[in-house]
């Protein structure tokens, strides 16, 4: 892992780096692109997940009692859709006791803008609650800032953001309005291109997974 600045995180672990690399080929299948990003997924929550809190708890091993860890956070997945759902059947197998709420947001492709179709939130959520937004692509930002403002008005404190790419014009705007979410990114790109498509990037991450 480096860290970019202490709160954007790129895993650089190989097999984190070949997963991407393989989701980059504009050659990979949809039917692949799927297995890739639910791998990608597992490894980069895995990640995010080093900053959950946790609290000391005994534990009875056969040989006699042991000193153990339990993590304390609400933990809530929000993943982004479409190409978000992915990453929430994926993050399930590292945190099975997670919440999941969906996010709808789907950009305007002439304007950029995200606009938000879907949001079932509840009225209120616990203090210790911890959001971890998954959305494969930090493009504009427009998405992540959106995503996270549902949980900001709900008074969530601590938010966390999981993405494949990131383009530094994303980071940038998810900091100037949101400065403490932490981003984890398997890597942050060169730059948006005219359509605000990531440069390289891997293309548009929903029609990919879903073959649309
Ligand atoms: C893509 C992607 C992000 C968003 C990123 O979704 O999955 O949600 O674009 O772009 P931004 O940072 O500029 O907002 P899209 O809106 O295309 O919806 P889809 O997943 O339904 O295809
Ligand atoms: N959304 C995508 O899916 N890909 C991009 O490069 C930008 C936005």
């Amino acid at each position: 892992m480096i860290a970019v600045d202490n709160k954007v995180q790129v895993i650089e672990h190989p097999v984190v780096q070949h997963l991407l690399t393989r989701l980059r080929d504009y050659q990979t299948a949809p039917h692949k692109f799927r297995r890739y990003s639910l791998s990608l997924s597992e490894y980069l929550v895995y990640e995010a997940a080093r900053f959950i809190n946790f609290r000391e708890v005994g534990v009875e091993t056969p040989v006699g009692p042991a000193k153990g860890q339990a993590l304390s956070d609400y933990v809530i997945l929000a993943p982004v859709l479409r190409a978000g759902l992915i990453m929430a059947e994926a993050a399930q197998k590292i945190l099975p006791a997670a919440r999941i709420y969906h996010v709808g947001l789907k950009r305007d492709e002439a304007t950029l803008q995200a606009q938000s179709y879907y949001a079932k939130l509840p009225e209120s959520l616990p203090s210790d609650s911890r959001v971890i937004v998954l959305d494969p692509m930090l493009a504009t930002g427009g998405s992540a800032v959106a995503a996270i403002e549902l949980f900001k008005k709900l008074n969530v404190k601590t938010i966390q953001l999981v993405s494949f790419v990131a383009a530094p014009e994303g980071i940038k705007k998810v900091h100037s309005v949101f400065p403490d979410v932490q981003i984890t990114c398997g890597s942050v790109d060169s730059n948006l291109n005219e359509h605000g498509y990531i440069v390289p990037g891997l293309g548009d991450a929903g029609d990919r997974i879903f073959g649309t």
